[in-house]
């Protein structure tokens, strides 16, 4: 088979990178992801990755020094690859490799090998596709474990035995779910099970990898298709196992909860449909997941997960944590959503005070919305009339929060009266009374006991000024 090569857009690179491999008696082939996104017509990629059977690091060398002396490359030694970047690309070049790994070390032993050596040591046919760019086949597509027909049946299948595959570098597990998630395709029988054979050695590799490949997962169009596969697999156990948690439903005295493992995927499917922001994606996630370690079966009262909200939010750190991943504000603000992920659903009362809207707004900040979006994302029940019902609730909770903020302009408090104008009006150093004036200006305000003003602050320091002992200068 042969690929067109004539309208794409770096035909003139490829031909380029053809001659300087043709006169330096070097064989040079597209591989990769490139060649699979090509077939697919996804997005052009700007990772190229070039294989020849002689000197990636040459190549590269010679390649750049052709297209632009100018051009600094990038050597990997230990790899054996080469990369430099021009006009937006990232261009990468490794010589053919056989491999063959220790059982339980990362770094693998590399000889010289052909390309078709080099195929079969990549982690799916879709991803051992290659193009020649050699002079007397260019354009050639070169497809040894029928990657061609995979891409056609959409199936993610390894070249080799999968336990080899899988076993040589445990990350393409992970990747195997994620390609699944991304392109919707179907992970063949055979590998499957390898991999739920293999998932206990997901262990060596770095959580960083780990979780770049997770992430890509939550990114997907519905992520519950890669979670589900992590589930079923056991890799899910690893990586998360205060999700897994949340499986399974309990029976006492013929009262049952819901499966909150589902239940959870279920929402961050929700929440994907109207976000594609990871970290709100991930609040969905994690929205639960204090469910498990609180669950009780109260007398009289049935099951209850009290203050899940609140631990929920301390595991999201661990979590964040043991993951490594960063613990800014991106984490923060998972934090923020799980803890408040129950307090709309509890302003639905009619006689709700302005005082709670007041709160859940200042406690919310410019993180409303996405609360929100995240409570109607938690409405999971099949009943439609309810479910209706339940999103007309939130709207209206809503909506009065609008009108209360329209009112008081909470949701970014900014104190009305500053730390060092109250140490001005009594004369006083930074102290322990500074701290307590300006909370009780925050909760009076809160609670709608004076108005969002200073002239009203002021007053009301001045009052409790004096119960405090102070004395106004
Ligand atoms: N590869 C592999 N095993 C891995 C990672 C990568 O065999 N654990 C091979 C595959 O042939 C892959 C190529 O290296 O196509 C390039 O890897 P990478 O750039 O990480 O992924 P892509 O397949 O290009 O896909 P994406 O850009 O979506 O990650």
């Amino acid at each position: 088979m042969n690929i067109n090569l004539s309208q794409n857009k770096n035909l003139k690179l490829f031909k380029l990178i053809s001659e300087v491999a043709q006169n330096n008696d070097q064989t040079v082939y597209i591989v990769g992801g490139y060649v699979r996104d090509l077939l697919l017509k996804r997005n052009s990629p700007t990772d190229i990755d070039f294989v020849t059977e002689s000197d990636g690091m040459e190549l590269a060398r010679n390649a750049a020094a052709h297209i632009d002396p100018k051009i600094k490359v990038s050597v990997f030694k230990n790899y054996g690859t080469a990369m430099f970047h021009y006009k937006g690309l990232d261009l990468e070049f490794v010589g053919a490799r056989k491999e063959s790994y220790a059982e339980h070390s990362r770094n693998p032993s590399v000889s010289k090998g052909s390309l078709e050596d080099d195929q079969k040591r990549r982690d799916f046919t879709i991803n051992a596709l290659a193009i020649s760019l050699n002079q007397e086949n260019f354009g050639e597509l070169i497809d040894p474990f029928e990657g061609v027909l995979d891409l056609k049946n959409k199936i993610i299948r390894t070249p080799l035995q999968p336990s080899q595959t899988y076993s040589d570098d445990p990350l393409r597990m992970m990747r195997a779910i994620r390609f699944a998630a991304t392109l919707h395709f179907k992970i063949e029988e055979n590998s499957l099970q390898a991999i739920k054979n293999e998932a206990a050695r997901i262990s060596i590799i770095s959580q960083e990898r780990i979780m770049v490949e997770f992430n890509k997962i939550m990114l997907s169009e519905k992520p519950s298709k890669g979670l589900k596969l992590l589930e079923e697999t056991g890799l899910m156990q690893y990586i998360m196992p205060e999700l897994t948690a949340l499986k399974g439903i309990e029976e006492v005295e013929g009262q049952t909860h819901k499966d909150n493992f589902w239940h959870t995927l279920e929402v961050v499917d929700n929440i994907s449909k109207h976000t594609e922001n990871l970290w709100l994606r991930w609040a969905a996630l994690l929205h639960d997941v204090g469910k498990a370690p609180t669950k009780k079966f109260v007398e009289g009262s049935g099951w209850t997960f009290h203050g899940h909200e609140f631990l929920g939010s301390k595991m999201v750190k661990s979590i964040f944590y043991r993951l490594k991943m960063p613990l800014g504000n991106n984490m923060k603000y998972v934090q923020k959503l799980v803890k408040l992920s129950s307090r709309p659903i509890a302003l639905i009362d009619e006689d709700t005070s302005d005082a709670a809207l007041r709160r859940l707004l200042f406690d919310s900040g410019e993180d409303l919305e996405d609360l929100f979006t995240l409570c109607k994302a938690d409405i999971t029940t099949k009943n439609s009339a309810k479910q209706a019902k339940y999103k007309r609730n939130f709207e209206e909770v809503a909506l009065k929060i609008k009108e209360v903020e329209e009112k008081d302009h909470v949701r970014n408090f900014q104190p009305p009266i500053s730390g060092e104008e109250i140490m001005e009006m009594f004369g006083l150093e930074p102290s322990r009374e500074i701290g307590i004036l300006k909370e009780k200006v925050k909760e009076a305000i809160l609670e709608g006991e004076i108005a969002n003003d200073k002239e009203e602050a002021r007053e009301f320091v001045i009052n409790e000024g004096k119960e405090l002992g102070l004395i106004l200068v």
